[in-house]
């Protein structure tokens, strides 16, 4: 089975919110949004947008009926600036219009006068300022602080962590349908639909049972859709629930870039101390968080990046400080890792520098490190087993680590401008919610009287190949072909309380519900048969479609088998509903086993850096990954491979620029370079640990959305690497991404411009 979608993909078939056929009367919005980045706003007028043709109304935070705050965690962001701004591009006001055009020239028919006010863009200069979203965290595991006298090498260091811009293909886009009796349907692109349910309620005054939110798939969500797909759905609701007709809003891409968060950037300090045989005694971080203007999920996401901040190490002594600071910027948010390749890259820089300072190589100095089973994390947790240790030998030797050390050596030796290098990186990502009670799914199965069978679940498509999972997971519970069984969007009508489509546990969540379901129908089934055939239920099996007792094949085929249940009143829809058990976290004290397992995996990625220009290229990415017994062989491989791809883009080329007066400068695909197929290594190698198996995720799988994303850190010090054996430079910050730019000002670092 390959994912249910491709097909429809390719063609250009499948519907996104704006392809289906539109209403009749479907009006459309925009939105004016701030001319500067903080600031108290003396006036607002949108009487000319008015007057523009084809305008049909305006809306501002005064035109809201119910909350004109929202927010998941802390209703602190109005839905529109409430008389002050402090984003540039905030939305201030929406424009409606009969079409996209005019709703646009409307905006820019709209003035306000701003009494400027200084913009903050730095979280550490935030932090100074006392401008923090929530106070300090502190996770401690042993005593650090009388540690460092007894290490050989105590080594501090500084990173400036830059953010992403998720660069879904599709932009932020919602339609909204006035219904009967004041109800409201709303089609949306987002990953969190009862969120996005329940705050148009709120927005709108309403219950949320007259609120309907439907999804059928994103064309990328990347966690970008987690939280902030919430306010463009709200706005289509309030106009449309106003002007009693259905309105539309699609943010264009340079929109969407400027008005919405981003991964967040973070400024870190580090300390780590180190046996002169290499072994990490204590490792100490400071994190300030660069939060953007509310609260929006920073909390959760700082969290992520302290549990992870050890990543795949066991250090007795740690001490990690983390700091959600507010700026002048769009609330950054979720992001595919969701603070946890924050947490890991400064450790992983921690060790490049150590690794320099003992005259040792970086890949062994990790290699004395790595968490071996039973090894328990500064939260509480526990490590069960070994398999990280073993992704890690399996990828040293089936990637011949010594083979291309002795040939990366020659390279060097041999050429002057033209420099290779290499990195490991080892990854140990958490699967579940660290906020526990969203770990639950739900899954709605139907069978038809003509064999065919649908499937809903909370869970959203968003390209990772939920849909197709859940079919192959439909398929083998009832032993049927999937050409069979169709995923049906997700809709609150159909599934209530649907936690986010996020932290990787979809898939797990909902597929292990799907189970559920799935068995309940299949035990009602099995006791009309076994009647029949006058043998106990539980020798009745269905293999290729056909109904088995014991290990003979009777006469029964699925669809004689659907049609006799229903005949004797078996019912052939059932609602499963799953939440994994031992999981359970006290954020207060930072302690529990938030996790209902890892996932782990080791990468090596190559470099070659041209000494003269700066320019460098991903020669090689080789993974081995622990997948558990993957679903579908060929969705998981492209998650590895995606999330690998966005991991590199992150660390090399993808740079957010903010001017001082905090406007995003990168705020187009012409001014954001993110890496493409021709960037990507032709070498791409992944495998998956051979015979392993997950008790904790359906079918035996493991989750695989966000751990690959962590990979692409090997990229970054892969070229770090190979700079080294040009230059030597031992900067007051290091700085990620590498750009070109950032290459050459390493390779030269004494370079004295006139
Ligand atoms: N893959 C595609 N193609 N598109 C996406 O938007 N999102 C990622 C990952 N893979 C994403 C993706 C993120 S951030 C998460 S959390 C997971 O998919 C969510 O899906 P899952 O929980 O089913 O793995
Ligand atoms: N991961 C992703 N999304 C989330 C989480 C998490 O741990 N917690 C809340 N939203
Ligand atoms: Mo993913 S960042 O948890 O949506």
């Amino acid at each position: 089975m390959r994912h249910c979608d491709s097909e429809l993909h390719v063609s250009g078939r499948s519907e996104y919110v704006d392809d289906v056929a539109p209403p009749a009367n479907l009006l459309h919005a925009a939105i004016f949004g701030s001319p500067v980045a903080h600031g108290i706003i003396r006036s607002l007028d949108t009487s000319k947008a008015l007057e523009v043709p084809g305008v049909i109304a305006a809306f501002t935070f005064d035109d809201i009926p119910g909350e004109g705050y929202i927010g998941q965690i802390v209703a602190d962001e109005p839905l529109f600036a409430d008389k002050k701004v402090v984003f540039h591009n905030q939305p201030i006001a929406m424009i409606i219009a009969n079409s996209h055009e005019a709703a646009r020239k409307g905006t820019l028919a709209c003035s306000t006068k701003i009494e400027e006010l200084p913009a903050i863009t730095c979280p550490r200069e935030a932090f100074k300022q006392g401008e923090i979203l929530q106070e300090l965290r502190v996770f401690e595991k042993g005593d650090v602080d009388s540690i460092w006298d007894s290490c050989d090498h105590v080594i501090t260091g500084k990173v400036d962590l830059g953010g992403q811009e998720h660069m879904y293909l599709e932009t932020n886009r919602c339609r909204a349908v006035p219904m009967e009796d004041g109800q409201i349907k709303v089609f949306s692109s987002t990953q969190s639909p009862s969120a996005t349910q329940k705050t148009i309620a709120s927005v709108l005054g309403i219950p949320m049972n007259k609120v309907e939110v439907d999804v059928k798939r994103l064309g990328g969500g990347f966690g970008g859709k987690e939280d902030q797909a919430t306010q463009w759905a709200c706005m289509a609701a309030l106009a449309a629930r106003s002007l009693n007709k259905p309105v539309q809003i699609v943010l264009n891409r340079v929109d969407d870039m400027q008005m919405t968060g981003k991964r967040h950037p973070y400024k870190q300090d580090f300390k780590i101390g180190l046996t002169k045989e290499g072994k990490i005694l204590a490792f100490e971080v400071d994190h300030y968080q660069n939060s953007g203007a509310f609260m929006d999920l920073s909390n959760p996401v700082l969290e992520r990046t302290c549990l992870h901040s050890t990543n795949s190490y066991a250090i007795e002594n740690v001490r990690i400080r983390a700091v959600p600071c507010r700026t002048n910027l769009p609330s950054n948010t979720a992001y595919r890792g969701f603070g946890g390749p924050q947490g890991m890259f400064p450790l992983e820089a921690a060790i490049a520098e150590a690794a320099k300072e003992l005259c040792v190589e970086r890949d062994w100095l990790q290699s004395q490190n790595i968490a071996q089973g039973g090894y328990t994390f500064h939260y509480g947790q526990n490590l069960e087993d070994n398999r990280l240790k073993q992704t890690w030998d399996q990828a040293v030797a089936d990637f011949d680590l010594e083979g291309l050390r002795s040939r990366t050596k020659e390279y060097n030796d041999t050429h002057t401008m033209s420099k290779k290098g290499f990195a490991l990186m080892p990854v140990c990502f958490g699967i579940s919610f660290t906020k526990t009670f969203l770990n639950q799914g739900s899954s709605l199965v139907h069978v038809y009287t003509d064999g065919t069978v649908n499937v809903t679940t909370g869970g959203i498509e968003m390209g990772q190949g939920i849909s197709s999972n859940m079919i192959a997971i439909c398929s083998r519970i009832f032993g049927i072909n999937h050409e069979r069984i169709r995923c049906n969007s997700t809709n609150t009508s159909r599934i209530a309380n649907i936690s986010p489509s996020a932290a990787s546990a979809t898939s797990d969540l909902n597929g292990n519900a799907t189970i559920i379901a799935c068995r309940e129908i299949l035990s009602g089934m099995k006791k009309v048969v076994a009647k029949e055939l006058k043998c106990d239920a539980s020798e009745i099996s269905i293999k290729d479609g056909q109904v088995y007792c014991g290990e003979n094949a009777t006469e029964l085929d699925w669809n004689t088998l659907v049609l006799k249940s229903y005949f004797s009143r078996v019912q052939l829809m059932a609602h499963g509903f799953y939440a994994p058990p031992n999981i359970s976290f006290d954020p207060i004290k930072g302690w529990g086993r938030p996790f209902h397992y890892y996932t782990y995996g080791t990468c090596l990625v190559e470099a070659t850096v041209d000494c003269l220009r700066g320019t460098y290229s991903i020669d090689a990415a080789k993974v081995v990954h622990d997948l558990g017994r993957g679903i579908i062989p060929t969705v998981d491989l492209g998650q590895v491979e995606g999330g690998l791809a966005q991991g590199i883009g992150w660390v090399t080329l993808e740079e957010l620029k903010y001017a001082d007066d905090g406007r995003l400068l990168s705020f187009a695909l012409s001014n954001y370079k993110c890496p493409d197929g021709d960037f990507l290594p032709d070498d791409l190698e992944v495998k998956f640990l051979e015979n392993v198996d997950n008790p904790g995720g359906p079918l035996g799988s493991k989750a695989v959305g966000e751990p690959p994303f962590m990979y692409g850190i090997a990229a970054y010090f892969a070229i770090r690497n190979a700079i080294d054996s040009f230059s030597s430079t031992n900067e007051d910050e290091i700085k990620c991404p590498m750009t070109p730019e950032q290459t050459l000002h390493l390779l030269y670092p004494n370079f004295e411009y006139d």
